[in-house]
């Protein structure tokens, strides 16, 4: 395979899009995009730019949820990917529902066929990375649609219809898995 030298800002390889929800100091529920995240056994891990708002308001509440989201909610994922929660609610904004968690304190996106109820654990910056901050969760609990599962309720893959983001720094592109 012949391959070229790239110099990108970034290189997003394609992480499944999702919305993080939370309720802001004063009780409402807020959202915002991410799509650097991963998950091993009961641990999430998601990467903030260290100035974000939701980043700040989940380091004061603790609680928040992963909802991945899926093909029919791309204008959701870019209007909280392209505003901020400082100046807006954007549950206000969007056609999606806030519902409360009943395992922790953060609403659920009803609409989101998967939500992972997370408590933040630890928080982590660098010098060596300037600007981004890493933190870790533990999964409380996590609620997947019906439609999503095989007959003996299990995750059935091809159920999935995920929205995978991939990215260079100067251009943005989205991959449907259906
Ligand atoms: C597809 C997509 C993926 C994104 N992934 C991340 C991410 O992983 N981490 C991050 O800090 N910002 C990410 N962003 C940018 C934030 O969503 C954006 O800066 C947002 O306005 C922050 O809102 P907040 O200030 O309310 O937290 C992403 C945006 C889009 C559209």
């Amino acid at each position: 395979m012949k391959k070229v030298n790239v110099f990108y800002d970034k290189l997003y390889y394609g992480f499944p899009v999702i919305l993080v929800s939370y309720y802001d100091t004063d009780g409402t529920p807020n959202v915002t995009t991410v799509s650097s995240s991963y998950t091993l056994r009961d641990m999430m891990a998601l990467g903030f730019s260290t100035k974000g708002y939701a980043l700040n308001r989940i380091k004061e509440v603790s609680d928040f949820v992963v909802n991945i989201a899926d093909s029919s909610q791309i204008e959701a994922i870019n209007f909280c990917g392209k505003n901020t929660g400082a100046e807006c609610r954007k549950f206000d904004s969007i056609n999606l529902t806030p519902v409360p968690s009943k395992v922790i304190s953060a609403p659920i996106i009803e609409e989101c066929p998967i939500s992972i109820e997370c408590r933040l654990t630890d928080v982590f910056e660098s010098q060596n990375h300037y600007g981004i901050t890493n933190i870790l969760a533990k999964i409380k609990g996590r609620l997947v649609a019906e439609s999503y599962l095989s007959e003996s309720g299990r995750l059935n893959p091809n159920a999935f219809d995920e929205v995978l983001y991939i990215g260079d720094g100067g251009s943005k592109g989205f991959r449907f898995m259906k």
